[in-house]
């Protein structure tokens, strides 16, 4: 079973940690001189958007200085009292074992003051008197929860990465999983994630699954990135739902087409239904589905919908009874992604359709079925003739070099044709005629 990236390649020293290296600096300092000065603050608050490296810092920067780490998640306890009960225990300690102690009390701002008021202000008590330094760490620090606690704390803020940061983290991540990465691919995909690094790598991981190359056209479906973000919330609920009326509402939170939600589905559910029988049951609720969802769009019968709709989120979700729970990154519809690369290579030739049927008086369309495949094989095979064709069409140098098969998609074409046997491409095998001098030792 593949590993997250982002546990794989979490960062181990604060070296391997990318980008905000004001905050980290300021962090490393607070931590190396707490307790010398009285007028110090006793805790310290990182804050800042998702995955920019808050909770990675802290732990890399005790691993660098050797320091006790004890990492508590705040939104884990029950109640703010809760909190201040275990958090009271864990920096009653300066050190153990001869090891200066850092006590980390993570996502703050998710802690659970249901009831408990005065939680708050018992916690900053325990935090004054606390015999070690304490981090704290929260992406909003103006959250009311924390307001108090704020003001006794040094605020240190984690900004989103910035593109050349994640830019090299990403081509040391690419060069050490051996896959070759476009420049122009990492740009886009660190364009839509918004400085969000987990994001990003997760991103990464997903797209180059089970590849070695990945291109600009690969990861060009991005423009669906907003849409994306709920295609996965939804996936995972189809995929993990324990009722059939949680799987129902996945599809309620999605704002796509139903067809292309299907593609999702349908791509993923063998890679996350590993059990045979768990997933013989699921392709049997997608076949229904699909069935059905033709007849709507055949017959228009809308009534039939929601049937469809159950079969392939509530039929998916209750066909999980033996697959074990396991992380398995969700995967772009192939179908869709091959759609997506051919777009250009679709475009060239609608464009030098459109030459060729300037000359001989034909759509694009039409020019391309019927003319194009002759002048790509006039271009391959009589290349002298590539000049004065050229010319007449009015081709530029990209068109050229397409028909002439030295883009990628000619390379591609080349070798296709080449896998072809001899028998089923209507070529006939003839003997080799044998020369004078093996005839004559033949003989
Ligand atoms: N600056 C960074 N450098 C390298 N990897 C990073 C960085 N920030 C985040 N990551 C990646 O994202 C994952 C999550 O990072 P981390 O938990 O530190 O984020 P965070 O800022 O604490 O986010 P949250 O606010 O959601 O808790 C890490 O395991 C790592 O793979
Ligand atoms: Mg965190």
């Amino acid at each position: 079973m593949p590993l997250p990236w982002t546990t794989k390649y979490r960062p181990k020293t604060l070296a391997d940690v990318a980008g905000n290296a004001g905050a980290k600096e300021a962090f490393v300092a607070w931590v190396k001189s707490w307790g010398q000065s009285r007028s110090s603050k006793r805790a310290i608050l990182l804050h800042g958007p998702p995955g920019t490296g808050k909770t990675v810092t802290v732990e890399a920067v005790a691993r660098d200085l050797g320091l006790d780490l004890v990492e508590i998640d705040a939104s884990d306890s029950r109640t703010g009292d809760q909190l201040r009960k275990i958090a009271g225990g864990a920096v009653a300690q300066g050190e153990l074992f001869g090891r200066s102690r850092l006590v980390f009390l993570d996502e703050m701002d998710g802690i659970n003051l249901a009831q408990d008021t005065g939680a708050i202000s018992a916690l900053i008590e325990t935090i004054e008197d606390a015999k070690c330094p304490v981090v704290l760490a929260a992406n909003d620090p103006w959250d009311p929860k924390i307001r108090s606690l704020r003001d006794h704390c040094l605020l240190i803020e984690f900004r989103r990465l910035g593109v050349r940061d994640c830019l090299m983290y990403l081509k040391k991540l690419s060069a050490s999983e051996g896959i070759d990465t476009d420049e122009q691919a990492l740009r886009l995909i660190i364009d839509r994630n918004n400085g969000d690094m987990r994001s990003i790598v997760n991103d990464l991981q997903t797209f180059t699954t089970g590849r070695k190359k990945l291109t600009y056209a690969d990861v060009g479906w991005l423009a669906w990135r907003d849409r994306k973000e709920s295609i996965f919330d939804a996936l995972s609920k189809v995929f993990s739902s324990k009722t059939c009326a949680q799987a129902r509402r996945a599809a309620d939170t999605i704002d796509i087409d139903l067809d292309m939600f299907f593609e999702w589905i349908y791509e993923n559910t063998p890679l996350q239904l590993t059990d045979p029988q768990d997933l013989a049951k699921a392709m049997e609720a997608l076949a229904r589905a699909d069935l059905v969802l033709a007849r709507v769009k055949r017959r228009q019968v809308w009534q039939l919908f929601p049937f469809a709709l159950d079969q392939m989120t509530a039929g998916v979700a209750m066909s999980r009874e033996r697959t074990k729970p396991a992380w398995v990154p969700m995967r772009f519809p192939s179908r869709i992604m091959s759609l997506s690369r051919t777009k250009k290579e679709r475009a060239m030739r609608l464009q030098i359709g459109a030459k060729i049927g300037a000359k001989t008086h034909l759509s694009s369309r039409a020019a391309e079925k019927q003319f194009l495949p002759y002048v790509s094989f006039i271009s391959q095979n009589k290349p002298e003739m590539i000049p004065g064709l050229s010319e007449w069409l009015d081709l530029d140098e990209e068109m050229v070099q397409y028909l002439s098969g030295n883009g990628a998609k000619g390379a591609e074409e080349k070798k296709e044709k080449s896998k072809i046997p001899a028998k089923v491409k209507g070529v006939r095998k003839v003997a080799k005629p044998v020369s004078g001098r093996k005839k004559a030792a033949a003989s």
